[in-house]
């Protein structure tokens, strides 16, 4: 893909359908002119450009490896990421992959030096492509090797990205390669270290004086970052793109000035996916006024609507002990077929709950299944904004009995 036979066929290939129906006719057209293996890469290219436009907005100007592009940072966590790295003049991004952090380090350093390194030829081939259409003019340095074998001695500061799976596919949860504790020791070489790891990663993994900083893009986690303390700003940082809101806590255990738990007033606030892994839940609600419906439940409640970055604010229209009868009735009454139900605390299948309630009617609202005072509780819910009803979740319209436990 990097000959120039194979950048002229790609350009020819821009915007073009690659769906699995038109693959076969394009690609035996095509194979009149350039050989059938080129033709192929070539194809395979377009489809994962088109994929990419997920987590680029140049996707049409970058190459990838299918597992590449799925390892890969989008623009935005790696925007977010680089910026941490303001300071630094020589920054190493092991494990680079395609370049996804890579291209956002030099990008965001003009006039530093960036030098990706990862033992993936393919990848770094690529890296090296994607860097120098996305940064051009960056001072960009790479080094095809395992990142175990680097000399990282005039490096003023490292991100890494190690891989969660090789070759056979995805490695068991909570492995990396290379591993974690590969990482953290890096600050013996180089003070200032970004990791970037899964956000179910386990929090005692993480040294004392490491920030861990939970991302999420809207209320999709995404990521936990670990800052080692030459680039720590506080303990534990519950971060939402794409405005780049933060909540930080210096110290989670600190006693929190939220209300006492009680059941739930007129409206509920939904955590940010980020907050609730960062153990945030109670700051949040220190800083809402809002109390927790339950001490060991992420629902927090209070009598006037709040508006925050950290959490979806709904309007309770029923609040009781659950009766799956009695709510269904009331969902018909209120003419709800559309129900996104949030399970919380509860055990039960969603599906089958969903199916049972028989819902009918033009209406949408949230049901949220969970536990007040070890009791099992239902809300009917709606979302609002500042400016007035939201709309329904995207995602529960085709997809009704969601589900989530974030415990
Ligand atoms: C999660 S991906 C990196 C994604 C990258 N940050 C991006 O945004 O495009 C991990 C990469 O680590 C590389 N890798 C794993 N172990 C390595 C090692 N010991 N030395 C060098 N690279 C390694 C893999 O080849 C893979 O490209």
């Amino acid at each position: 893909m990097l000959s120039a036979t194979g950048r002229e066929l790609l350009g020819r290939l821009a915007g073009a359908d690659v769906s699995p129906d038109r693959v076969l006719a394009l690609a035996q057209s095509l194979r009149q002119e350039y050989p059938a293996e080129l033709v192929a890469a070539a194809l395979t290219q377009q489809a994962l450009r088109v994929a990419a436009t997920a987590k680029f907005s140049r996707a049409d100007q970058m190459l990838f490896t299918r597992s590449g592009l799925e390892q890969a940072s989008s623009e935005q966590t790696a925007r977010h990421a680089a910026g941490r790295f303001a300071g630094a003049l020589i920054v190493a991004d092991l494990c680079c992959g395609i370049g996804g952090n890579l291209t956002a380090l030099a990008d965001a350093r003009p006039g530093g030096v960036t030098i990706g390194v990862d033992s993936d030829p393919a990848s770094l081939g690529f890296a090296r492509h994607n860097a120098a259409v996305l940064a051009p003019g960056a001072r960009l340095g790479f080094a095809c090797a395992d990142v175990r074998t680097v000399r990282l001695n005039r490096v003023d500061a490292v991100f890494v990205d190690p891989a969660r799976r090789d070759a056979k596919g995805r490695l068991p949860t909570g492995r990396y390669l290379p591993a974690l504790q590969w990482c953290l020791d890096l600050t013996a070489t180089v003070p200032r270290v970004g990791i970037k790891a899964a956000p179910g990663l386990r929090k005692e993994l993480v040294p004392p004086g490491w920030e861990i900083e939970f991302v999420a893009v809207g209320r999709e986690l995404k990521e936990a970052m670990l800052w080692s303390p030459d680039l720590a700003r506080t303990q534990t940082t519950a971060t939402v793109l794409p405005a780049g809101d933060t909540l930080t806590c210096a110290d989670p255990a600190a006693r929190s000035t939220a209300p006492a738990p009680a059941p739930p007033g007129e409206y509920l606030f939904d955590p940010n996916p980020a907050v609730t892994r960062a153990g945030l839940v109670t700051k949040l609600a220190g800083l809402l006024g809002a109390w927790q419906i339950d001490p060991m439940i992420a629902f927090l409640s209070a009598n006037e609507p709040k508006f925050t970055p950290f959490a979806r604010t709904l309007r309770v229209i029923e609040s009781a002990p659950w009766h799956e009868k009695r709510f269904g009735a009331r969902l018909r009454d209120l003419g709800i077929g559309t129900a996104d139900i949030r399970r919380r605390g509860l055990a039960g299948d969603v599906a089958q709950i969903h199916r049972r309630l028989g819902l009918r009617g033009p209406g949408a609202a949230v049901i949220v299944l969970t536990r007040v005072s070890d009791r099992p509780w239902g809300l009917i819910c709606v979302p609002v904004t500042p400016d007035g009803p939201a709309a329904p979740d995207a995602q529960a319209q085709g997809r009704p009995g969601l589900e989530t436990d974030q415990g």
